[in-house]
């Protein structure tokens, strides 16, 4: 029997695309161009299996119209909003992701928002590079205080307590909302609010690391951003969908938010071109989990499934099987 043959949708890191090319009848995406959703379904003809990222989108009628040969979806990401895992369980496809490898990036691009939006930094870095600072002066771009003060974690998982535990290293004092209770979470000090609501009225900043769902797409709306404190900041790592971009946007002109951190965005990367007017919203292109060593390790969590499918072993990170109740 040859090797299992592998479509990969994206261009990967190098060492990931060489050990793939070893163990695997591959064929790459060189030129890193997106498929259209019919080029995805030709190139699959004869594949056991594809590698994709949230970029593939695989929705119910996609996945149904995969060819029978196909029986692995390995996705380049710890985020699975853009696969309908049900539709693929009931497909008999087992899908995979890249939990933990990316948590500390992530919780680092976070706290990175956290600052640079409370701290102004792309307004005084605007300023310096555009050769417009004329000098010092006592109430040059103030900010708001970081240390000491409560943040708000929409979503204890992994990469929620990779934020708390960074946040702890500036004295916050830290809350959470999530559907239960962590252990991990009060093993750090951290308060537990059964609803979204409470968690908002307690956070002088507010960072998002929930999963986008049914449950939490367009969750902070115009009411509940109303609930936060006067200069409150909000933080966005996880998905763009989760926030209402209207009323976002209109707590930040109107001042009731003093600022906000973004690297994710509903549409990305066609974002609502508003949010490049507002001084006070500090962009990222989705660099979560962008260093080199968490792309290499997501690449190799993304092989290691594979390898024990064809092997005939569980894979480490199944989804179609662990996910329950669906
Ligand atoms: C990546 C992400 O940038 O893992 C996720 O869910 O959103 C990010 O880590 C992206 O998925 C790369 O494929």
């Amino acid at each position: 029997m040859g090797k299992p043959k592998i479509l990969i949708a994206r261009k990967l890191p190098p060492a990931v695309e060489n050990r793939l090319c070893r163990d695997y009848d591959v064929v790459l995406n060189p030129a890193d161009r997106i498929y259209s959703r019919d080029e995805l379904l030709g190139a699959l003809e004869g594949k056991d299996g594809l590698i994709v990222t949230p970029s593939e989108k695989l929705d119910a009628a996609m996945i149904a119209a995969l060819p029978d040969t196909v029986r692995i979806i390995a996705t380049f990401s710890v985020g699975y909003d853009h696969i309908d895992i049900p539709a693929a369980r009931k497909k008999g496809l087992v899908v995979t992701n890249t939990p933990r490898v990316l948590d500390d990036a992530t919780a680092d691009i976070a706290m990175l928002l956290l600052l640079a939006a409370a701290r102004r930094a792309h307004e005084g870095e605007a300023l310096v590079r555009a050769d417009e600072w004329r000098g010092w002066h006592t109430q040059m771009l103030l900010g708001v205080h970081v240390t000491g003060k409560r943040l708000g974690i929409y979503g204890m998982g992994r990469i929620g307590q990779a934020m708390a535990r960074r946040a702890r290293g500036f004295d916050m004092e830290v809350h959470y909302h999530n559907r239960r209770p962590s252990a991990e979470a009060e093993a750090l000090g951290a308060r537990y609010h059964d609803s979204l609501e409470s968690l908002l009225k307690v956070s002088d900043f507010l960072s998002i690391h929930c999963p986008s769902t049914d449950e939490t797409r367009n969750s902070i709306d115009a009411r509940r951003l109303a609930l936060m404190p006067e200069g409150a900041v909000l933080v966005n790592t996880a998905r763009g969908d989760i926030v209402d971009d209207d009323a976002l946007i209109s707590a930040l002109r109107s001042g009731h938010l003093f600022a906000a951190g973004l690297d994710v965005f509903r549409g990305e990367p066609a974002i609502d071109p508003r949010y490049r007017e507002l001084k006070n919203v500090f962009l990222l292109p989705h660099l979560g989990s962008a260093t080199v060593e968490t792309r290499d390790a997501m690449g190799y969590t993304c092989c290691d499934n594979l390898d024990a499918f064809f092997a005939g072993r569980a894979c480490p990170n199944d989804l179609t099987g662990r996910v329950a109740g669906e």
